[in-house]
This record gives C-alpha cells, sequence and structure tokens, in this order.
C-alpha cells in the first residue's frame, strides 16, 4: 500500500449529494499505512449519520478493491446541532428557529423588513439565512444587489448566495430575469418544500422568511413543513392596511405560530434634509390591533428615502447606514425578535403537528415526505389541492 493507491482509490467516494469526490474536496487527511492495513480521517462538514455512514461504506469498499486489509476510517464531523425544543414535522432540521414574515397587504415593505431584521440579527452575531418564499415576485436578490449572481449548484443540491453577512435563497436567483411564474398551487407547496430541503443551509440560528402577500398555500405549506418558531406581521399604518393585517396575525394564531410582533412600516416620514418627522399615514395606528393579539408594536419604520433607494440599489440600510435612525429601529426589533425567539423555546418551542394535513386513508398527501420522491401531477385527489 502507499499513500498514491490509497488518495486513488478515495477518490472513487463521491461525497454525498454532490459530484466531487472527497479527496478532491480535500476531506481525507491523516492516512497512516501498515504494510496492507490503512488509517485514515475524513473531515467532513455535514452532521448527518448517513452521511458518514456512507462515506465509510464506500471507502472500505474501494480501499478493499486496492487491495488493503485492514481499513479504519475515522469521521470528523460538526457535532449535532443542540436539539430544538420544537416538536412536529421539520424538513430543515440543521435550523434551529423559523421567523415567518408576513403581511395580509402587498406592498407593504415585507421583503425591505425582513431583509433588515436579517442583516440586524447577523449583525447582532446570529448565523442567519434569509428565504424569499415569494415564488411569484421575488424581490430579494435586488434587494441584496445579487440580481446578477447565480448560486452554485451541486449535484441536487443548490448552495445559498452569500450576501452581507447571511445566507439567502430565492426564485428570482434560481430563473432568468424577468420570467413570469404561473404557478399552481401544488407547484408552490412544492417550491417551498425544496427551498427547505434542497437547498444546502448552514446549521443557522435563523432562517427569516418573506413570504407572498396573503395567507395561502404558501404560507400553509411552510406551517406544514416546519415548526415555525414566530411570526412577525408588517403593517402600513392606514386602517385599510390594518383590516389586511388582522387576518396575518388571525393566521398565526390558526396555525399556532406564535406572534413575534408587528412592525409599523411607513409610520411618519423623515425628510431627509432637515431630519424633521412628519406624520403622513398616521402612527401608532397599530398599537390596538397589537393589544387585541396580545402583542406588540416591536417597531414603527418611518419613510425614509434612503430604505427605498437602499433597496433598489441593493444596499440595505442597516448595513449601509447603521447609524441612520430607521437601522437603529431595525436593530431593536431584531433584539426582541430574538427574546421572544429565546423565550418560546425556553417555553418548550413550537409544534405544527395539528397543522399537517389530514387525508383519507390510501391518499398520499401533497405535502408529506414520501410525496417528494413521487412525481406531482395536479393537487387534485392528494387531499391539499
Ligand atoms: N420605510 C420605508 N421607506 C421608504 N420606502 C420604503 C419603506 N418600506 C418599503 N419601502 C419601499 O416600498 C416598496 C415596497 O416595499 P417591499 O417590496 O418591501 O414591500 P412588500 O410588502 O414586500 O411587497 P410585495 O407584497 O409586493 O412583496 C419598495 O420600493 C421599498 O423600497
Ligand atoms: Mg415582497
Amino acid at each position: 500500500m502507499t499513500e498514491e493507491i490509497v488518495k486513488s482509490a478515495l477518490s472513487k467516494v463521491i461525497y454525498p449529494g454532490f459530484t466531487k469526490d472527497i479527496v478532491t474536496f480535500g476531506f481525507v487527511k491523516d492516512i497512516v499505512i501498515n504494510g496492507d492495513d490503512v488509517s485514515f480521517t475524513v473531515d467532513i462538514t455535514s452532521s448527518a449519520p448517513e452521511v458518514a455512514a456512507q462515506i465509510v461504506e464506500e471507502a472500505e469498499k474501494e480501499l478493499q478493491l486496492a487491495g488493503a486489509k485492514k481499513v479504519t476510517v475515522n469521521i470528523k464531523a460538526p457535532v449535532m446541532p443542540r436539539e430544538s425544543s420544537s416538536r412536529g414535522k421539520n424538513i430543515a432540521p440543521q435550523i434551529k428557529n423559523f421567523l415567518m414574515v408576513s403581511s395580509g397587504k402587498g406592498g407593504v415593505g415585507k421583503s425591505t423588513t425582513s431583509v433588515n431584521i436579517a442583516i440586524a440579527l447577523a449583525q447582532q452575531g446570529k448565523k442567519v439565512g434569509l428565504l424569499d418564499a415569494d415564488i411569484y415576485g421575488p424581490n430579494i436578490p435586488r434587494m441584496l444587489g445579487i440580481a446578477d449572481v447565480k448560486p452554485e449548484v451541486n449535484g441536487n443540491k443548490v448552495l445559498p448566495i452569500k450576501a452581507y453577512g447571511i445566507e439567502v435563497m430565492s426564485m428570482g436567483s434560481l430563473m432568468e430575469e424577468g420570467q413570469s411564474l404561473i404557478w399552481r398551487g401544488a407547484m408552490i407547496m412544492k417550491a417551498i418544500e425544496q427551498f427547505l430541503r434542497d437547498i444546502l443551509w448552514s446549521e443557522l440560528d435563523v432562517l427569516v422568511i418573506d413570504m407572498p402577500p396573503g395567507t395561502g398555500d404558501a404560507q400553509l405549506t411552510l406551517a406544514q413543513s416546519v415548526p415555525v418558531t414566530a411570526g412577525l406581521t408588517v403593517t402600513t399604518p392606514q386602517g385599510v392596511s390594518l383590516d389586511d393585517s388582522r387576518r396575518s396575525l388571525d393566521m398565526f394564531k390558526k396555525l399556532n405560530i406564535p406572534i413575534a410582533g408587528i412592525i409599523e412600516n411607513m409610520s411618519g416620514f423623515i425628510a431627509p434634509d432637515t431630519g424633521v418627522e412628519y406624520d403622513i399615514f398616521g402612527k401608532g395606528t397599530s398599537e390596538p390591533m397589537a393589544k387585541e393579539f396580545d402583542t406588540k408594536v416591536i417597531a414603527e419604520i418611518p419613510i425614509e428615502p434612503a430604505i427605498r433607494t437602499g433597496g433598489d440599489e441593493g444596499k440595505p440600510i442597516t448595513f449601509i447606514a447603521p447609524t441612520s435612525e430607521s437601522a437603529k429601529r431595525y436593530m431593536k426589533a431584531a433584539e426582541s425578535i430574538w427574546e421572544t425567539i429565546e423565550e418560546i423555546n425556553a417555553n418548550g418551542g413550537v409544534d405544527n403537528e395539528a397543522v399537517q394535513p389530514t387525508t383519507p386513508p390510501g391518499v398520499s398527501a401533497c405535502s408529506t415526505g414520501g410525496a417528494s420522491s413521487a412525481p406531482q401531477s395536479s393537487g387534485g385527489g392528494c387531499g391539499c389541492s
């Protein structure tokens, strides 16, 4: 046995889920050869036991084919993340917490809020991902200045894009610019599931999820696929927006999702020249609604031109102008959200068992794990059309 033979044999072992082998990845270390006996270490990035098992099995096979007698494989893997206190179905178990950002109405600033809260949490030392679950109208890539960046695809998995200290994925990063999507409900469900299962998210403290407006298939699928730790509602101060926001808060209640608070966006206007704050759409009007749902308004974010230009130019205000009034308010809101998340976990976490689809016997549900291997035809007949 020589080191060359060992390396050549191990270069036939493909890292599970990828197209490259463990030698090319640089995972093989400390090769010790003693006659025909070989021992070595494989330093892998995944804590999933099935990944380690597959590598050991294939490495032993390849080395024995190459003439080795005794093969000792030491697997060095990151420690399994602390078991979350949450229960029920979770198709992305390496992510500790999920924050669903919702609104009853479109255009109130969900995406802007998601971006700035995600960056604020990262600046507070959390490992953060941002999932743009707005399948029809993905805006996150532009808001983070990564509209032209295509993600790296490895085997049947996709690596999230990195920007401003967070991991990001969006339908906008996976399709050509301007391509419009007209998707049926069943395909939206499939897309949300794939965003959670087939994106190689790191072991994140929190995944912030920017939802499409309203309370539909995407929201339900998300709640059924992972235990959503907390929900955040974004509203503007006008009465009509508040009416819609009530529906968003009501949805959280129905889905058993604890509410982390309300962000009142476009609340007043800060003039860029004088810094004076004006009341435009009303201010503080969300307060009674917060009381009604036993939650609080965690930030009033003014209309500030730098927020809009930051979004259009891919320069989020929380990162670019951390001393601005709005950035400070996003930072405070992020602190409050994290406190709530810790409190929820300390009290036993969340459970999404009660919101799982109920299907008649013999009919497979669209959004249960088993369905992912079978090609989806339409929602009809599977209990969740
Ligand atoms: N506080 C603010 N000050 C100035 N502009 C803002 C503010 N909040 C959001 N905007 C701007 O308003 C527009 C709509 O915001 P955004 O895209 O975040 O809303 P949304 O709720 O995600 O919309 P949709 O429902 O279409 O997904 C964007 O151009 C954004 O830059
Ligand atoms: Mg949006």
